[in-house]
Formats: C-alpha cells, structure tokens, sequence
C-alpha cells in the first residue's frame, strides 16, 4: 500500500499540472520535485522596476479577487505582489487535498513543524489570557494566502452583521441585501451529489442565495462524502435544543445546525483557492503580471499619495511604480504592518521605530478582532481521521480520491451548528455588553464536529492517540468575543516580523461565555450516547469539572480559528481609530487602499472567507468606477 500512496501522491500532482498546463511552462522529473516553474506571463520582468496601472501587493484571498476584477476590465495594467508562490508546488498535495488540511501543521504550538515554504511562521507574543502561551498563528505565505490553508467552510454572517457594518461606516451598501449580489458573484455552487455521500448526509440548503446568471469563478460544493460523525451531529445539537438550519448559512440567518458547502472544486475534489479560481481564470484570460516570491518592503509616497512600493525578490530590490493606484491585500498583520514601515500608523510609534510619518493615523494595527475555540474529545465507533493512521485504510481513501473524487479525503468542513445562549445563563454584565455590541441575530457561538482527535490542539498532525480506536472532538467557538488586541512593529526592518498581540480573554465576558460553551459541549456529547465509547476522553470529567477547573482547562488548550480581523478598520470619517473609508481608501493619503479581511470593521460571526472575497469585488468595483471619473 506505500506503492499505492505514492502513485497516488504522483498522479494528484499530474493532475495539478494538467490543469495549469495553459500557462504554465514547467520541467517536472519523475520523483515531482525539482520541478522549476516557468511563468510565461509574469517572468521576462522580475527584477527590474516597472510601470503598472494598479500594483497590488499579496496574491492571497482577497488580492487575486481584486486582481482579477481589476485585470478582466481590459483597461488597465495590472501586477500583483506575492511572497510566496504555487501551493501544488511548495507543498503538494497536502495543500491540494482538502482532508489532508489540517495535517499542514497547524496547531498553536510553536515548536511543531510549520510547512514555511507556504506560511510565515508568525507566533503571538504571550498571552496572559494563555496562561502565557505564545501561539503559532499559521498565515498563507503562497499565492491564494489563507485561502490556500483554510479548511474551505464557505459561509456569510447574518443580516445584522451587515447593517452592524452599514451604520458603523455610514454607508448603507453593507447592507446584506446590497452586499448580496457581491456574495453570489465571486462564486458557481454546485449541488451536492447526494448519491455519493451517506444516505444519512443529506444536505439543506437555500440555492436562491447562490448565483443563477453571473458566477463567478471560486468553486462551492459539498465534499462527496459525509463525516459519519457530522450524521450524528443532529441527535447532539438536538439535545441543547437546536434545530435543522433551514438555509443553510448563507441566507444572513446563522441558527440551528447542518452541513456547511466548502470551497472544493466539484470537478476534481481539489481546493478552490483564489488562486486556482480567480488567478488561473485571469492567467488564461488577461495580461494580468504576477510577481512571485517578491515581497513587498515599503509603499512609497511623494508627499501623502502613494505613488508605488519597494520590493525584494532573492535579495534583489527593485520597485513598481502605480499610475492610478497601490491596492494593499496583504491581510491582517501584514497589511497594518506595511503602512506603518511606510509611515502611516500611530505617530508616536512611528518614531519610537525612527520611522519618517507620512500620516499619523493611530488606528493602524489597532482593533484586532479575533476569537477562540476549544472542545473535547470522545473514542467513538465511527470511522474518523484517526482511521488514517491504518495504512489499508489510507491506500483505499487515496485510492477513493483519486480514481473517484470520493471519500474521506474529500471531506473539508462539515458539521456545525450556531446558537444564542439563553439570556438567563449569562451575567448581568455579559447580557448588557452584547447587546450593545452585537445585533440580535448574532449567535454567540459556533459548534464544530471535528473528524479527529484535537487534544490541547497544539499540533493536529500528532494529537491522535493512534491507540485502534476511532476519535472525534466537538469544539466551540465564540462568535461575539469582546477582547481586543494590536498588531504593531517590532523594528523598522521590513524583514522583521510584526508584534502580534490578540489579547485573547483580556475582557472576562469571553471567558463566561467560553465556560458556558464548553458545558453545552459536554450536553451536546451527551446527545451523542449511541456512537461514543466510554467517558469523554480528554480532557475527562475527574479532571475537569469545576468552573475554575473548566476556566484553567480553556486557558491551557484555546487557540485562535484563525479568523484575526479589523486592523484597518472601515469606519466613518468622524472616527478618529478607522483607517479606511468605506471604499477603503487609507484616510489621511491618495491613491492608496487596503482591501482584506484587516478592513472590515469587526469579525463577522462564523467563517469570513465568503465576507471577504465579497468585499474584494465590491471595492474593485469602487476602483474601477474611480478611475472612470477621478
Ligand atoms: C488554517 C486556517 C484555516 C481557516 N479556515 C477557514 C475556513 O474554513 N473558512 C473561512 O471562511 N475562513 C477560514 N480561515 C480564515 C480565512 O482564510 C482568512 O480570514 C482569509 O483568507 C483572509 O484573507 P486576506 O485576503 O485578508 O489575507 P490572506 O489570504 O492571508 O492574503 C494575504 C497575502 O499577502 C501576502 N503578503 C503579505 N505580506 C506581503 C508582503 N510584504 N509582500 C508580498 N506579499 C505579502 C501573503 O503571503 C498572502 O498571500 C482560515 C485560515 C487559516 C489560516
Ligand atoms: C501526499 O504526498 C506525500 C509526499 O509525496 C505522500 O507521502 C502522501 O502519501 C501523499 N498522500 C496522498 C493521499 O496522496
Ligand atoms: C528526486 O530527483 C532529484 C533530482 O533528479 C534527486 O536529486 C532526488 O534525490 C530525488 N529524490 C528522491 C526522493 O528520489
Ligand atoms: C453523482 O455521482 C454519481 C456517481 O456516484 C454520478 O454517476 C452522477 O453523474 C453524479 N451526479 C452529478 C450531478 O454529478
Ligand atoms: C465511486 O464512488 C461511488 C459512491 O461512493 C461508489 O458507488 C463507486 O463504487 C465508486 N467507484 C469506484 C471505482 O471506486
Ligand atoms: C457582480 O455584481 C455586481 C453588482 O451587481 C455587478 O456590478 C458586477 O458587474 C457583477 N460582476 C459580474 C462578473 O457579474
Ligand atoms: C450514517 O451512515 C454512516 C455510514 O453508514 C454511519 O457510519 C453512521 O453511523 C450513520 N449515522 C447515523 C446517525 O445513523
Ligand atoms: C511629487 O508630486 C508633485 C506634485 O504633484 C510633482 O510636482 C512632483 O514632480 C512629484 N515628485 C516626484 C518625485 O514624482
Ligand atoms: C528603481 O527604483 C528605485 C527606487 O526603489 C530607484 O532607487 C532606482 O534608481 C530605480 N532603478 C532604475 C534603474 O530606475
Ligand atoms: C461593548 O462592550 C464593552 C465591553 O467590552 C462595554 O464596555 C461597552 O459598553 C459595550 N458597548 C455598548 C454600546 O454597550
Ligand atoms: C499536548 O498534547 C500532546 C499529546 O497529544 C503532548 O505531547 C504535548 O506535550 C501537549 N502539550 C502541552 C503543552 O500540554
Ligand atoms: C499593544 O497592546 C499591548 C497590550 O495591550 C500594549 O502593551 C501595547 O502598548 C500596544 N501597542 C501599541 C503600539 O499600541
Ligand atoms: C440510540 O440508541 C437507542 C437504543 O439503542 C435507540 O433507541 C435510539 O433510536 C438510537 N438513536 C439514534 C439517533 O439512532
């Protein structure tokens, strides 16, 4: 079965190369590696400054949206910017797989082997709310970005989150219904092909929040297989008293419990990233420039307009210069980090850093949003991840995969459920700062049925116990945390990493809210009796039992869903810590936008991937309107 796996492992990469084999002049030899990428459309100008229209920097979830819109105009020279390079080339087939994504080293602890030829290796400072723990914070260093690590969940917030984010920004096309159109076009939807997951894994779903006439080119599906533990989710979530999610998560309505759809490729069972959707499609249809392992150093001014940015690419310096525009996309630490080294952020820490101020903008790395999860562990006595650790069993899922797009290696996000806790269950002081920060449609948590074994979550690739038997987590997310943290410099060398300090449970709601979830966990297993074995696992009911003991529990084993967000808040022209407006242009200069998730006023409860390529397109729309009339 070693023979099959690595025939597997070979063809999955052959057919990566098919499927970029319209602009891609590659030498690949027989073992796949050594293999040296030619790009016919973005090499023969590395290296040398250059003149673009619009000069985008970081080809990940958002940028290539960005891109692509930008490029498919036909008006305008367009060059994007990425540090890394071809995921199906840095890390193969792990990246291409979508049940192998949580094996690319993820997990908080920093010791673990993280796979940096597609990640930079960032780790949090401590964090006291830790019990002191720096955490590993994985970030796509590849074209695609994050969208190229997730775990490909595709959902949108709720109505409220959206009408949050209108008046926040005073500009009612944040709307849910406004932002609509922006939702269903970034994407096509494929319907799930029940016949090739369980009976038992029926999907519901709304197909009118899904585009009919305009797709666009990120693929949405249901992986061709259903966790057998996600078809027991129902009795569970049941048993706290949850119902069917009637739409599906996507409908601007986040309650009760189902399936969610992933950004898989139908076709081939492959990730749709940014990268194999909207770059591929742009590569084949534009003159769109791609600049690879180049990384950006500086956004350059004349004065306060961006004028173009300052680049490496193995060592080599060199600079594009932007006729109409820098469009910076390189997420959540990175994009506050580059204003700053170019002398936009907070004055006072500009020149603690000997850093010239071009703008004093003291939001800048300011605000992040981000949220916590963790959960428990049972044995149960379906197949799971942990099954993977049988080399028959692995041969005949790759086998599954390749030859037929099915099985467990198919499988990316699966179960969840959203729920609003009673109000009675929550302090006084909890009820009234969540009603004054959140709407009324926004669940205060987010359950997922994990495939495998979680432990402390330090490092997915080991947890299983790989003991026989089967193992599977339920894990909690809270959606409405109210703790803030920054993102600031650690030098003025570009090179250096930035100072990333989430403040995880700085704002002791968190923590009663995280309490209150694990319990519901516990009552949600409970619902589970026919398929567990034994008591709960980890962390076991001796050991933890207690508040205090259930408060330690969480502080030792939470990490981050890396879902970080806001450093770049959108925000009206009265608030003095927004760093963009509501076409998110940087306030305080010209012809400079940040456009990802670091722009969004606020973490959008569930998964933001969707909420994020929306606001790509609809911000190049805002572009190229501008650059209609100036
Ligand atoms: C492990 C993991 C699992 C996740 N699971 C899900 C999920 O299931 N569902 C979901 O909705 N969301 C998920 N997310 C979150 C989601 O992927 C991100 O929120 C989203 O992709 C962020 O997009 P972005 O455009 O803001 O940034 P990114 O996609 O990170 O793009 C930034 C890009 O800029 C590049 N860059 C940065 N600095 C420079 C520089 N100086 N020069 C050149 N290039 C630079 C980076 O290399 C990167 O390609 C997950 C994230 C991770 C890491
Ligand atoms: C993925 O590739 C690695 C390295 O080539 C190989 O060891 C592994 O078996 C492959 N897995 C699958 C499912 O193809
Ligand atoms: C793969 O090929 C390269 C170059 O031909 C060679 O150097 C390397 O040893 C080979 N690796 C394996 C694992 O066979
Ligand atoms: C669903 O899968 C079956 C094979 O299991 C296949 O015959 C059928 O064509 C698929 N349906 C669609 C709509 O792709
Ligand atoms: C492909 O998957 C379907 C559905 O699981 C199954 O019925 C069929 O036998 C599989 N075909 C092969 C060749 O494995
Ligand atoms: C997407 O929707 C927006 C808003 O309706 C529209 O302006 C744009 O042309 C659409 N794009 C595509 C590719 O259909
Ligand atoms: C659903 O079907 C799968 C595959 O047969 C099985 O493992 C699982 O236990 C079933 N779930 C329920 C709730 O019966
Ligand atoms: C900077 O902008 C000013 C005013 O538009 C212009 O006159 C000058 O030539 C610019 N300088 C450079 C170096 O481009
Ligand atoms: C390239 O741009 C840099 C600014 O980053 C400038 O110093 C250098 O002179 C330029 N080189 C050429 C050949 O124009
Ligand atoms: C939002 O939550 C904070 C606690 O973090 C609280 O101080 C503040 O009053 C809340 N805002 C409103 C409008 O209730
Ligand atoms: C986390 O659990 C693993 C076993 O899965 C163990 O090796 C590791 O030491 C634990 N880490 C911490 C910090 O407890
Ligand atoms: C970031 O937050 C930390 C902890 O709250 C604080 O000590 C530090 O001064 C902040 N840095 C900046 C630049 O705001
Ligand atoms: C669980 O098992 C009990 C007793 O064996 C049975 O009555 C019940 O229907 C099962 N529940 C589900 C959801 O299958």
């Amino acid at each position: 079965m070693q023979r099959t796996l690595r025939i597997a492992a070979f063809g999955v990469f052959l057919l990566q190369c098919c499927c970029l084999d319209n602009f891609l002049l590659a030498e690949a030899n027989e073992n796949g590696s050594g293999y040296q990428p030619l790009w016919s459309n973005s090499f023969g100008v590395p290296f040398v400054n250059a003149t673009y229209d619009y000069v985008i920097v970081g080809g990940g979830t958002a940028g290539l949206a960005v891109a692509w819109k930008l490029a498919l105009s036909g008006k305008y020279d367009v060059a994007v910017v990425e540090a890394g390079g071809f995921y199906e080339q840095d890390n193969g087939n792990g990246s291409v797989i979508p049940g192998l994504a949580p094996l690319q080293g993820l997990g908080w602890d920093s010791n673990h082997p993280a796979p940096l030829l597609i990640d930079w290796g960032f780790v949090t400072e401590p964090q006291k709310g830790l019990d002191d723990r720096s955490l590993f914070y994985a970030r796509g260093k590849t074209l695609g970005g994050c969208s190229a690590r997730a775990h490909g969940a595709f959902m949108r917030g709720t109505k409220g989150t959206y009408q949050k984010w209108a008046d926040e920004v005073n500009d009612p096309s944040y709307e849910f219904d406004q932002l609509l159109p922006y939702f269903k076009n970034s994407s096509t939807l494929t319907p799930p092909n029940h016949s090739k997951r369980f009976p038992n894994g029926t999907v519901v779903y709304d197909e009118t929040a899904y585009a009919t006439k305009t797709p666009g080119p990120l693929q949405i599906s249901w992986p061709n297989w259903a966790i057998p533990l996600g078809t027991w989710g129902s009795s569970g979530f049941e048993n706290i008293g949850l119902s069917t999610s009637k739409t599906g998560f996507s409908s601007g309505v986040l309650e009760g419990h189902g399936w969610i759809p992933g950004t898989i490729n139908p076709v081939d069972s492959h990730r749709s990233s940014s990268q194999s959707s909207f770059l591929k499609e742009a590569m084949l249809k534009t003159s769109l420039k791609v600049y690879t392992r180049a990384f950006a150093t500086k956004i350059l001014f004349n004065q306060t307009t961006a004028t173009g940015i300052e680049l490496r690419t193995e060592g080599v310096s060199y600079s594009l210069s932007a006729r109409k525009e820098v469009i910076l996309s390189a997420g959540v630490f990175q994009s506050p980090h580059l204003l700053m080294l170019s002398g936009v952020g907070p004055k006072e820490h500009l020149q603690s850093h000997g850093i010239p101020v071009v703008h004093d903008r003291p939001g800048v790395g300011q605000n992040l949003h981000d949220k916590t999860y963790v959960g428990t562990g049972f044995r149960v006595n379906v197949e799971t991840s942990s099954s993977l650790d049988s080399p028959e069993y692995a041969a005949e899922a790759a086998h599954d995969f390749l030859y037929n797009q099915t099985g467990p290696l198919t499988n990316g996000p699966a179960y969840v459920a959203f729920e609003r806790l009673p109000t009675s269950s929550l302090s006084p002081t909890a009820q009234a700062a969540l009603q004054g920060n959140f709407s009324s449609d926004w669940p205060h948590i987010e359950y997922l049925i994990e495939n495998g074994f979680s432990g402390n979550n330090s490092d997915y690739a080991t947890s299983d116990p790989k003991d026989g038997y089967n193992y599977g987590t339920i894990s909690a997310a809270i959606s409405t945390t109210l703790s803030r943290g920054n993102v600031s410099l650690r030098s003025n060398d570009p090179l250096q990493p930035p100072v990333i300090n989430p403040n995880y449970y700085s704002n002791p709601i968190d923590m009663e809210l995280a309490i209150a979830a694990f319990k519901r966990v516990r009552k949600i297993w409970a619902g589970m009796a026919n398929v567990t074995i034994g008591p709960e696992h980890y962390p076991g009911t001796a050991a933890v039992s207690t508040d205090g003991e259930i408060e330690q529990y969480i502080r030792q084993n939470s990490i981050m869903i890396w879902h970080a967000s806001a450093t770049c808040k959108m925000g009206s022209a009265n608030d003095s810590m927004a760093v963009v407006d509501s076409k998110a242009r940087v306030f305080g200069v010209e012809r400079l936008r940040v456009v990802d998730i670091s722009a969004i006023p606020f973490l959008p409860p569930g998964h933001p991937q969707g909420t994020v390529y929306a606001l790509a397109l609809k911000i190049a729309d805002d572009v190229l309107r501008d650059a209609e009339s100036p």
